[in-house]
């Protein structure tokens, strides 16, 4: 028999652990019904914890997560704790430390999820940006000079290396290739090359380099204040799309709400490489007033968990559980929204599962 799939789980703060219960709950049921085992072990890293300790990221704790063979986190964010503190303590740390340099981030609309774009329907919303994730504005290079006097100056430098900017966008090719769309395989780099002449010049160069491998998928390029007016306009244009950190981290925001919110918003930071461990999480926060009150949307949880199967050697599984959210979105729920969506927490895992 095949060995169990080794997840670690972190529920995290607010309404994390509710939404990582639905989707434990999901994956219970698809590993039976799909005949595989697992183990989970579960992290109380987070908000609570880092009060009591003052430990964000437990030392030799992304040690710890590379014995599992993929990671699962809930949310984190907690209202007592300063902002940054637990997104960089924890959740950027794990992605650095772990090198998840592939943030994939699928826009799909759901049927039956509204969507605020007049006219779109999930047949045009349908793409999947795939966001650099350890290089960028995030590496956390800069500084103060003469802080707090009226003469300060701060820097924040934006690091982009040839290694780093090629390995992600010859994912993101294979990717597209895989993907395999029916309209026609594109690759479409968003950068902004136009005024970033050094390190988004990199990029482009890189992505011409890398484009020649692979003659069957159009590479295409859109400057990111353009891209965000298509994702409005006209988001049946984009297949896959490849970009830097920060301009990921901003347009998938976009692309959440283009997708009906961050309910059921969900993505996964990848290291492909061989060894490599990958953590799969729903977008959105931790919602803390929410709760314990059984309201909050747990389709974005139950679709990270869909993500993980589908990347960790359970691709049926995975495909398996996105067709059951769909169901479940398409006939059953009234709004993605919290306390809107005509059912409980707890109630659309259980529709989700009924559906597998
Ligand atoms: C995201 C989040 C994080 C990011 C924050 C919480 C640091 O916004 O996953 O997009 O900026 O990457
Ligand atoms: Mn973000």
């Amino acid at each position: 028999m095949a060995s169990p799939l080794k997840l670690a789980v972190i529920p995290g703060d607010g309404t994390g652990p509710e939404v990582t219960a639905e989707a434990l709950k999901v994956l219970a049921a698809i590993a039976k019904l799909e005949g595989f085992t697992y183990e989970t072990t579960t992290f109380d890293w987070g908000g609570e914890r880092y009060l009591k300790t003052g430990e964000t990221l437990p030392a030799g704790g992304a040690d710890e997560l590379r014995k599992f063979d993929a990671i699962y986190l809930g949310a984190v964010g907690h209202p007592d704790v300063k902002p940054g503190i637990l997104e960089k303590g924890l959740l950027l740390e794990l992605r650095f430390q772990l090198d998840q340099y592939v943030n994939l981030r699928p826009v799909k609309l759901f049927p039956g999820v509204e969507c605020p774009l007049v006219g779109k329907g999930p047949e045009h919303i349908d793409f999947v940006v795939v966001r650099e994730n350890t290089e960028d504005m995030y590496a956390g290079i800069g500084g103060w000079l003469k802080k707090h006097t009226a003469d300060e100056v701060a820097t924040q430098t934006a690091v982009y290396t040839r290694k780093g900017c090629e390995r992600v966008i010859r994912w993101a090719f294979d990717y597209t290739m895989k993907r395999n769309n029916p309209k026609g395989k594109m690759l479409t780099l968003v950068a902004k090359t136009n005024v970033l002449t050094y390190g988004h010049d990199l990029w482009w160069r890189t992505f011409q380099d890398v484009a020649k491998d692979y003659p069957e998928v159009k590479a295409d390029y859109n400057h990111v204040d353009a891209c965000c007016m298509w994702m409005v306009k006209n988001p049946e244009y984009y297949d896959v799309i490849v970009t830097t950190n920060m301009f990921g981290d901003i347009i998938t925001d976009l692309g959440a709400m283009i997708q009906g919110g961050l309910g059921v918003a969900s993505g996964g930071n990848i290291n492909p490489d061989k060894g490599g461990v990958s953590m799969y999480e729903p977008m959105g926060g931790s919602a803390p007033k929410y709760t314990g009150q059984n309201v909050i949307n747990p389709i974005a949880a139950i679709a990270a968990m869909s993500m993980l199967l589908e990347h960790s050697g359970q691709p049926k599984a995975g495909a398996r559980v996105m067709d059951a959210i769909q169901k479940v979105t398409g006939t059953k729920m009234k709004s993605q929204n919290a306390g809107k969506m005509g059912y409980g927490t707890k109630e659309v895992g259980d529709l989700v599962i009924a559906h597998l």
